[in-house]
C-alpha cells in the first residue's frame, strides 16, 4: 500500500515548473509562507494517512522527531484529534533519538517532551510508542540498538519519518560523519548541537555529551520521508542539504538519495536556495534597482573585486549577463548605481539627520527629535543587535525608550539565585541583626526551592521572579552604558514567557494587548524590533508576533503613517550586504562600548558573537569597496 502523496496546490506548481527548482535542488522542497500554515498541512496528510489505514483495518507506522520543529505539526495533530475525533488508536511511533543519561522523567528527556507534546493529549496506546532508553547500561547500548531496528521491521517498517534539521545538518542525531547506510547506534553530539541545546539545559555544561540514535540508514528506509525547518537559523543548512553534494558531513544531504522525500520549510528558512538568493541563475527576473543591487554585490563577492572594478565581461563569465543586457547600460553605469544604493545604506545618524538633505538617507531628517521605542524581546537582544545604535540614538538627541518584553529569567543560572540568598544569610548572620526575620525565611526558601527543583527541574515562581529581578539590574546597568537612565526603559514580563519555558511558549491576545497599549500610549515615530525570521518557537520570534500583531491592530492611528519600522537580526542569521537597508558604522571605541554592555549580563552565559558579527559585516562592506569602518549594525525596514 502506498502513502498518498502530498497533494497541493504548491506541489503542482512545482511539478509545472520544474526548471526552476531541478536546476539547482536535488531535494523536492515546499516553501511555504510559515510554519503554522505548513504544519497543518502536513497534519492534515497525517490524519488523511491514519484515517485511511484505518478503515482497512490496518495500522500506521511513525517516526517522530523532537525540537520545536515538529511542535506545531503536534499542537494540530492533537487539534484534530480533540475537534475532529481522530483517533491514534492505530497508530505505532517510534522516535528518532534520545539523550544517553538522561532518565526518563527528567524534564528534558525527549520520552517527556513526546509525551508533554503529543502523547498525553491523543488516545495513542502506550504499548505502541517506542523512544529509544537514554539509561540503557552501556554495555547493553549495542545489542539494545539492534533490538529497537528490529521493532522497527517487525512493525512492518516506517512509513512517514517525520524530521527536523540541526544546524550541524543532522537528522536523528546524526552528526557529521555518520554513513548513509548507519544504523540506530550511540553518537557523540557535536558542539554546535550542544551549544543549540544550551538554553534547554540551563548551560552548555549541562547538555548530555551523547545520545541513541536512528541510523542515516533507518530513516532511508522510511516509504515516505518530510523534512521541516523553520527560521532564518536553518536557511543555510537547508540550502547545503538541498543543493550541496551528498557528504556524510551533512547527514540531511543523504535524503537527496530517497525518492519519497520532501522538503516543507518556511520562508525564512528558503531564503538561501538559489532560486531565492541568486534568482537571474535559474530563470528570468524582473531587474529593478534592488534585484540589480543583489546581482551587483553577489558578483562583487563572487570574483573578490571591488564594486567599481567590475567589467562587462565579469557580468557576462558569470550569468548575469541578462542584467546588462536587459538594462542596455554598459557594466560600469550598472557599477555606479549600485554602488551607489549601497553607499546610501550608511549613516551614522540612524534617526535621521536634522537639517540635512534625506533624499538618500535610510531615516527622515524630521521630525525631530523622533520617538523612538526599542522593543527587546529578552533582555540581552536590544544590546547585542544595536548596542551602538542606541548609543548614538540617544546621543542625537532623540526621545529613546526600551521595552524588554519577557523577564527572560528562565536564561539565568541557578548560581546567581544561589548566591544572593547566600548573601542575605551571610549578612544577617554577620550582623547579627534583629529584625531580619522575613528575609532570612525568604533567603531559605529560595535555597530549598533550588535544592528541591535539583538540577534540571522547573524553577517555581519564587525563583523565576528573583532571577527576573537579577537580570533587570543587569539589564539597566547595560542601559546605563549605552547612556540611558534608569526612567528610559520599561519592562512589560509578557505572560507567554512567564507561564512558559523553551520550546513550549504559547502566546496569547494577552501579550499582544500590552504591547497594543505600549503603541498606542506612546505613538512612536520610530520602531526598532528583532524575531521577523527566526525560529517560531523562541521568545524573539514570538514576540515579534505579537508586535506585529498589536502594530496591524492599530493601522489606523495617526502615527502610524509617519512610523518606521526597523528590523535587526539579534540572534538570528546576519544580513548579507545585499538585503541591508540601514549600515549604521561603528567606532573601535563604540565596539568596545557595545561589548562592555553585553557583558553586563553576567547571570546569563549568552553568546552570541556580538560583535564580531557586526565585524563581519564591515569586513563585507569594504571587500565591495565601501569605506571601511572597525564594525557595522544592519537594519532593514520592515515591510509588513
Ligand atoms: C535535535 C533533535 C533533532 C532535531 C534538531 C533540531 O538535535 N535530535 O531531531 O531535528 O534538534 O531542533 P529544533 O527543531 O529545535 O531546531
Amino acid at each position: 500500500m502506498t502513502v498518498p502523496s502530498f497533494t497541493s496546490a504548491i506541489l503542482d506548481e512545482y511539478d509545472r515548473n520544474p526548471s526552476q527548482q531541478e536546476r539547482f535542488e536535488k531535494i523536492r522542497t515546499l516553501v511555504c509562507p510559515g510554519s503554522q500554515e505548513a504544519s497543518a498541512r502536513l497534519a492534515a496528510e497525517t490524519a488523511d494517512l491514519i484515517r485511511w489505514r484505518q478503515e482497512s483495518g490496518e495500522k500506521v507506522i511513525l517516526g517522530l522527531a523532537t525540537g520545536s520543529t515538529p511542535v506545531p505539526f503536534y499542537r494540530e495533530l492533537i487539534r484534530i484529534h480533540q475537534e475532529d475525533g481522530l483517533s491514534f488508536h492505530n497508530v505505532i511511533t517510534f522516535n528518532l533519538d534520545e539523550y544517553y543519561g538522561l532518565p526518563r522523567d527528567h524534564p528534558e528527556s525527549y520520552y517527556r517532551f513526546m509525551h508533554d507534546q503529543l502523547f498525553d493529549h491523543v488516545d495513542i496506546p502506550e504499548d505502541q510508542i517506542h523512544i529509544p532508553d537514554g539509561t540503557i547500561p552501556m554495555e547493553e547500548v549495542y545489542d539494545y540498538c539492534l533490538g529497537y531496528e528490529e521493532s522497527i521491521r517487525e512493525a512492518g517498517g516506517l512509513d512517514l519519518q517525520i524530521l527536523g534539521i540541526g544546524r550541524t545538518g543532522h537528522i536523528g542525531f546524526n552528526e557529521p560523519g555518520s554513513s548513509a547506510d548507519s544504523i540506530t547506534r550511540m553518537i557523540t553530539l557535536d558542539r554546535m548541537t550542544r551549544q543549540d541545546a544550551a538554553a534547554d539545559f540551563m548551560g552548555v555544561a549541562n547538555v548530555p555529551r551523547s545520545a541513541i540514535t536512528m541510523g542515516v540508514g533507518t530513516i532511508l528506509e522510511a516509504r515516505r520521508i518530510v523534512l521541516m525547518a523553520w527560521g532564518s537559523n536553518k536557511a543555510e543548512i537547508v540550502q547545503e542539504a538541498v543543493e550541496g553534494l551528498m557528504t556524510d558531513q551533512i547527514s540531511a544531504s543523504f535524503l537527496q538519495s530517497h525518492k519519497n522525500a520532501v522538503f516543507l520549510i518556511d520562508e525564512a528558512a528558503s531564503t538561501r536556495l538559489t532560486r531565492f538568493r541568486y534568482p537571474w541563475l535559474v530563470g528570468p527576473v524582473n531587474w529593478d534597482a534592488a534585484m540589480k543591487r543583489r546581482a551587483v554585490v553577489w558578483l562583487s563577492k563572487k570574483l573578490e573585486k571591488p564594486i567599481l572594478k567590475l567589467v562587462d565581461e565579469d557580468y557576462n563569465e558569470s550569468g548575469a549577463g541578462e542584467l546588462l543586457a536587459s538594462t542596455s547600460e554598459a557594466a560600469y553605469e550598472v557599477n555606479i548605481d549600485s554602488f551607489n544604493r549601497v553607499q546610501h545604506t550608511i549613516t551614522g545618524w540612524p534617526g535621521g539627520k536634522p537639517g540635512a538633505d534625506d533624499t538618500n538617507r535610510p531615516e527622515r531628517a524630521i521630525p525631530f527629535p523622533k520617538k523612538v521605542l526599542i522593543f527587546s524581546p529578552e533582555p540581552a537582544d536590544a544590546f547585542i543587535g544595536m548596542g551602538g545604535t542606541i548609543e548614538r540614538l540617544k546621543e542625537q538627541g532623540h526621545d529613546v525608550q526600551i521595552y524588554f518584553l519577557t523577564s527572560g529569567n528562565l536564561r539565568v543560572a541557578d548560581v546567581a539565585a544561589l548566591n544572593f540568598a547566600r548573601v542575605i544569610l551571610e549578612m544577617a548572620e554577620s550582623l547579627q541583626a534583629e529584625g531580619w526575620e522575613n528575609q532570612v525565611a525568604y533567603a531559605q526558601s529560595i535555597l530549598d526551592a533550588l535544592e528541591e527543583k535539583g538540577e534540571f527541574g522547573v524553577d517555581p515562581e519564587l525563583v523565576r521572579k528573583l532571577k527576573g529581578l537579577i537580570l533587570r539590574g543587569e539589564t539597566r546597568d547595560a542601559a546605563s552604558v549605552c547612556g540611558l537612565d534608569a526612567d528610559r526603559i520599561s519592562f512589560l514580563d509578557l505572560p507567554f514567557y512567564e507561564e512558559g519555558r523553551y520550546r513550549r511558549f504559547q502566546r496569547s491576545e494577552k501579550d499582544t494587548a500590552l504591547i497594543r497599549e505600549v503603541l498606542a500610549d506612546q505613538c512612536p515615530d520610530i520602531i526598532f524590533a528583532t524575531g521577523d525570521a527566526g525560529d517560531p518557537s523562541s521568545p524573539q520570534a514570538i514576540c515579534f508576533a505579537a508586535l506585529a500583531e498589536a502594530y496591524q491592530g492599530l493601522s489606523d492611528a495617526e502615527w502610524q503613517s509617519g512610523c518606521n519600522v526597523w528590523l535587526h537580526r539579534g540572534r538570528d542569521h546576519a544580513y548579507e550586504a545585499q538585503e541591508i537597508d540601514m549600515a549604521v558604522p561603528m567606532s573601535p571605541d563604540q565596539v568596545d562600548e557595545k561589548s562592555n554592555a553585553i557583558r553586563k549580563f553576567l547571570s546569563t552565559s549568552d553568546d552570541t558573537g556580538e560583535p564580531e558579527r557586526n565585524r563581519e559585516i564591515a569586513g563585507e562592506y569594504d571587500s565591495l569597496g565601501l569605506a571601511e569602518y572597525e564594525a557595522i549594525e544592519a537594519f532593514q525596514i520592515w515591510k509588513g
